[in-house]
């Protein structure tokens, strides 16, 4: 039995008020339309195809960087016209699964729960009881509880709006009827639009079997029109990103404060304070503590290491015991020994810094490979671009350089070296001497500072 899976997406989203197309806002750092793809996915379907919008430029290029097919419906006339434009897709499969890509947080076991309990001529919905169910079409069923009809909010009399089991826009459809039926499609309706939903009052009609799955998690079949309840659903989301690492061992200063916006691998005895914002992929190890206000992205942090509020990492790898900031900004490509120290005001990028060195103060050190036992001392610079090419600084173990200092890169400074204050380091300094470009110190006699007046 072959499942093809179409997700809608080529409604223009008006209520979002916004030049982007609905489906591509994000929620949990991911646009809505990849959350729907990525559980689509989860069930192997036989064929996977999302409907566009002719003018989604932004939608399009996103499926076409993702390896997903597409089919265009130039005009958005209705649900149902849109299934309609993906006929082609849906030849060669008994059912089909339709998705809407403003509904995110569907999950796979309830979409494969759905797949599950139909017998494969009849149809399937799936439906959910809310407690204010505004906006979405109401389940209409007989004195017998038979479903009769799907009716949109806006078509809906008193009696019908009262009702709270609505359609999660989620269904399961024979092929081979459904093909057939599409056509049968009207639009004298409120929003003169074709309805998808109105194929349930043709199945009724062509004595097809109409079963529903009540989800029972609101969140699940929540669909995003508005700004705020995508702000609604982000919350729910990150309430459970909280939950569940809290439940793995994690300290949260506030649950309410944190966002997870990607996959967080957690270790135990974590402390997060308020407001840290991780992204992509980021792991954790056991005792580590993270101050407020820090932003993480597709970095590992090891063990015990400890980072000070205000804090940027990204692409990077910290060792154990490692103390970051406050205020101190990794970049991508940092690698970072265990017992090491980057205080505040630092600035690295693509580079390695030796077990035990030390960044502590005001430096930018980019392209470089730092030894072990490194001492740079505050306002260190590696001048690493000569405006058109990168260039990398080599720092030998136990270096000593100097407040101050600019190595303009190539250039290596040699195990054990000191590095006078000040110096600009144009040339290689040997290991274990003192290498200084300080001119001499003068006192101007006779000297007279500026007027103050009187
Ligand atoms: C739809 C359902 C409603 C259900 C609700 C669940 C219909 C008629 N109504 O209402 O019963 O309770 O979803 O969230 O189906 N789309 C297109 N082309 C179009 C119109 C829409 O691809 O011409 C896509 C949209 O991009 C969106 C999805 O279909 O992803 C749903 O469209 P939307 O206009 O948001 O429908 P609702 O009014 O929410
Ligand atoms: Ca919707």
């Amino acid at each position: 039995m072959s499942l093809s899976i179409v997700i809608l997406a080529a409604g223009k989203g008006k209520r979002m008020k916004s030049a982007s197309a609905k489906v591509m806002h994000h929620l949990a750092g991911r646009p809505l339309l990849k959350h729907v793809i990525d559980t689509a996915k989860q069930l192997n379907p036989t064929k996977l195809v999302v409907v566009v919008g002719n003018d989604a430029g932004e939608v399009l290029s996103f499926l076409e960087c993702n390896q997903i097919d597409t089919v265009i419906q130039n005009e958005q006339l209705g649900t149902g016209h849109a299934l309609a434009q993906a006929k082609i897709a849906m030849t060669d499969s008994t059912r089909v699964l339709v998705l809407y890509g403003d509904v995110p947080l569907m999950k796979a076991t309830t979409l494969q729960a759905l797949i599950d309990c139909e017998d494969q001529n009849g149809v399937g919905i799936l439906t959910a009881d809310l407690a204010d169910p505004t906006g979405y079409g109401r389940i209409v069923r007989d004195g017998s509880g038979k479903v009769i009809c799907i009716t949109e909010q806006k078509d809906a009399n008193k009696a019908t709006l009262a009702i709270k089991e609505v359609n999660s826009g989620i269904m399961l459809l024979p092929s081979k009827w459904m093909l057939s039926s599409l056509d049968k499609l009207g639009n004298d309706n409120a929003q003169c639009e074709y309805y998808l939903t109105d194929l349930i009052a043709l199945a009724v009609a062509d004595g097809i079997k109409v079963d529903t799955v009540c989800c029972s998690d609101e969140a699940e079949v929540a669909g995003v029109n508005t700004r705020s309840q995508l702000a609604k659903l982000e919350r729910h989301y990150q309430g459970l990103q909280a939950d569940r690492l809290m439940t793995a061992g994690v300290t949260l200063a506030d649950p309410k404060r944190i966002d997870v916006r990607g996959q967080l691998d957690v270790g135990n005895d974590i402390f997060i304070d308020v407001n840290v914002i991780f992204e992509g992929k980021v792991s954790i190890a056991s005792h580590v503590s993270i101050g407020a206000n820090c932003i993480i992205k597709d970095s590992e942090i090891g063990e015990g290491s400890v980072i000070f509020p205000n804090s940027m990492i990204d692409s990077s790898v910290v060792g154990a015991s490692v103390n970051i900031g406050p205020f101190a900004r990794l970049r991508p490509g940092t690698v970072l020994g265990e017992k090491a120290k980057i205080g505040n005001f630092v600035e690295l990028k693509n580079t390695r810094v030796g077990v035990g060195s030390k960044v502590n103060h005001l430096s930018y050190i980019g392209d470089t490979d730092m030894g072990e036992g490194v001492n740079i001392g505050a306002g260190t610079i590696t001048c690493n671009y000569d405006g058109v090419n990168k260039h990398r600084t080599v720092i030998g173990d136990n270096a000593f350089i100097g407040s101050d200092t600019q190595l303009v890169a190539p250039v290596t400074v040699g195990e054990g070296s000191t590095i006078g204050a000040g110096t600009t380091l144009r040339k290689d300094a040997p290991a274990g001497q003192l290498t200084l470009t300080k001119g001499v110190q003068q006192t101007v006699e006779g000297w007279k500072g500026p007027d103050k007046g009187k």
